[in-house]
């Protein structure tokens, strides 16, 4: 399974923090090309490569954290989805008032999916600020709730296993309870 972030601000750097943390693999890839990651490589260790946007896009599992604006340029060049996962960490937001975009009723993931044709689209780590995202130690006492939602039927069994491996130990459950609707996992 390899995995990649695509987005290298806020957001990616706490997922990669996580990926280092746990020694798993990951490219991460951002507008400026895989020499501006030098100081988060060498800060974040062996675990964590620079890319390209386009090596990146090859990964099993794609993870989001761009502006939601940007993904429709980011998702652009990726070769055929098929089957596999874009995480969408992604809000649709318009920062200047923080207010929600207006999609015309529809759910931002859907916009997004309609980007990567073929992918299995997870919603996932949007609702969690960068900070407590980075912050969350192996083995606490401390439980953080980070919902997810993904457009496959049946959702978990694969998906499953990734967030485990992310933070196996503290991984309570990760259940789609009624199918469509939100699911809980607690890290
Ligand atoms: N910050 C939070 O606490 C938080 C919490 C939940 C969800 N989110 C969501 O997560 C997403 C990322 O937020 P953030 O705070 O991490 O933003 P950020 O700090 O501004 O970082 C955005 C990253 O996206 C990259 N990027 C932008 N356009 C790109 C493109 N076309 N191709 C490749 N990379 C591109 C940027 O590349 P460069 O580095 O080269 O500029 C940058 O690394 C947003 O959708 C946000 O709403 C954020």
């Amino acid at each position: 399974m390899t995995y990649a972030i695509i987005g290298s601000g806020a957001i990616g750097t706490a997922l990669a923090t996580q990926f280092a943390r746990n020694d798993i693999d990951v490219l991460v890839a951002n507008s400026r090309g895989p020499a501006s990651l030098a100081d988060l490589v060498g800060r974040l260790g062996k675990n964590i490569k620079a890319a390209s946007v386009q090596e990146g896009l090859k990964a099993d599992i794609v993870i989001l954290a761009v502006p939601f604006g940007s993904v429709p340029e980011t998702v652009r060049d990726a070769a055929a989805w098929n089957g596999r996962i874009i995480v969408d960490a992604t809000n649709a937001i318009d920062f200047a008032a923080f207010t929600p975009k207006d999609l015309g009723g529809r759910l931002s993931t859907d916009v997004v999916a309609g980007f990567v044709p073929g992918a299995r689209v997870v919603k996932a780590f949007n609702t969690l600020p960068a900070a407590v995202l980075a912050a969350i130690p192996r083995r606490t006492a401390d439980i953080v709730s980070c919902f997810f939602q993904a457009t496959m039927p049946r959702p978990m069994p694969k998906s499953r296993r990734w967030p485990r491996s992310l933070d196996s130990p503290d991984l309570i459950s990760a259940n789609s309870r009624t199918g469509g609707l939100p699911s809980l996992a607690a890290l």
